[in-house]
């Protein structure tokens, strides 16, 4: 068991803390705005409780809750005091970044390791030399209690027995690490979810397709293959011929990385922000954020634990 201090208790930070504690390790969490950390431990509840009716978490630790395992600081002096892990997830910009690792270098343990959840900055440079041996990049999907993949990054600079050691810790609470060679903005799946969002708002705001059509189209036909083939065991079984042909013959020309959609814009200009303001896309019918984020854990529930009996096809070793 480690002890873990979780930096920033926001969208990401409680539910990091989450996954820390119900893997087994003992975890304090802090954030400067005090509002945002008195609301995490009743969005770890909800979570808890989630997962429990799931059956993915035991009837003991529902009973126990994770009060005990997450312990909640008012200084970031107290939550990094004796930490062996800090997982830095306050907000994406250098110039906080970077004064919190100035902090930190001061406050962390000569061998406790640095994790940044950052989405696209590459932090290493705003790294104090001193902490650099012991710095690495962390970055969850949300919600991560669900959401295995983690992308783990370290630099020219980190020790690589390091990025092992937390690759093997989080594989231990059973999370997916992926580790990866260099920093990559955007690691994959993001950069992967940024070409299929350039194409739908590009075919949206063309009119060619309605909001419906789009997503009607994910969910029946993309969606079903993907967690068997993935995208490049899929084109093996399309034929590599065919999909440089699709590739090559100029028939259809992804738009160009945009800007700025207008539909977006307009959607926006409205107030329709999406579940946390009631409407976006589409009407969500009153229904609380915390009432539709809970509706939509259940439904991934089902489909993770039906997945688990489904083992992804890439080459002979997975057949
Ligand atoms: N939201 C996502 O889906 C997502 C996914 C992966 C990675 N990330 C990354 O995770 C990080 C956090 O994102 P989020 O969505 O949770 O943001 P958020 O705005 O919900 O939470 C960030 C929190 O950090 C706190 N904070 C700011 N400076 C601080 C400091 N010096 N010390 C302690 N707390 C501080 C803020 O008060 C805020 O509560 C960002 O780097 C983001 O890019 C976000």
């Amino acid at each position: 068991m480690s002890d873990v201090a979780v930096i920033g208790a926001g969208t990401m930070g409680h539910a990091i803390a989450l996954v820390f504690a119900l893997g087994g390790h003992k975890v304090r969490l802090t954030d400067t705005h005090a509002p945002t950390l008195a609301r995490a431990p009743g969005l770890m509840h909800a979570a808890v409780e989630t997962l429990a009716e799931a059956g993915e978490v035991s009837a003991e630790v529902r009973e126990r809750g994770i009060g005990q395992s997450v312990r909640l600081c008012e200084t970031l002096e107290e939550a990094v005091s004796g930490a062996d892990l800090v997982v830095e997830a306050i907000i994406e910009t250098e110039d906080a970044k970077r004064a919190l690792y100035a902090q930190l270098e001061t406050l962390m343990h000569p061998d406790a390791i640095l994790a940044s959840n950052t989405s696209q900055l590459d932090i290493f440079p705003l790294v104090p030399a001193a902490l650099k041996r012991r710095t690495l990049i962390t970055h969850y999907y949300t919600p991560p209690y669900l959401v295995d993949l983690v992308d783990v990054v370290g630099s020219a600079e980190t020790d690589p027995a390091i990025v092992t050691q937390v690759r093997d810790m989080l594989q231990g609470i059973g999370m997916a690490p992926l580790a990866m060679g260099k920093f990559v903005p955007g690691y994959l799946a993001n950069r992967i979810q940024a070409a299929i969002a350039a194409e739908v708002y590009s075919l949206l705001d063309q009119g060619l397709a309605t909001a419906e059509e789009i997503d009607f189209s994910v969910i029946h036909g993309l969606a079903l293959r993907i967690p068997v083939v993935g995208i490049l065991a899929k084109a093996d079984f399309t034929g590599l011929p065919l999909v440089n042909t699709v590739l090559t013959n100029g028939s259809y020309i992804p738009p160009a990385e945009p800007k700025s959609s207008p539909t977006l814009d307009a959607l926006v200009a409205e107030g329709r922000t999406g579940v946390m303001a009631g409407k976006g896309f589409y009407d969500w019918g009153g229904r609380t954020p915390a009432e539709l984020f809970r509706e939509r854990d259940r439904r991934l529930l089902v489909l993770k634990q039906a997945l688990r009996g489904v083992k992804p096809m890439m080459g002979k070793d997975t057949l």
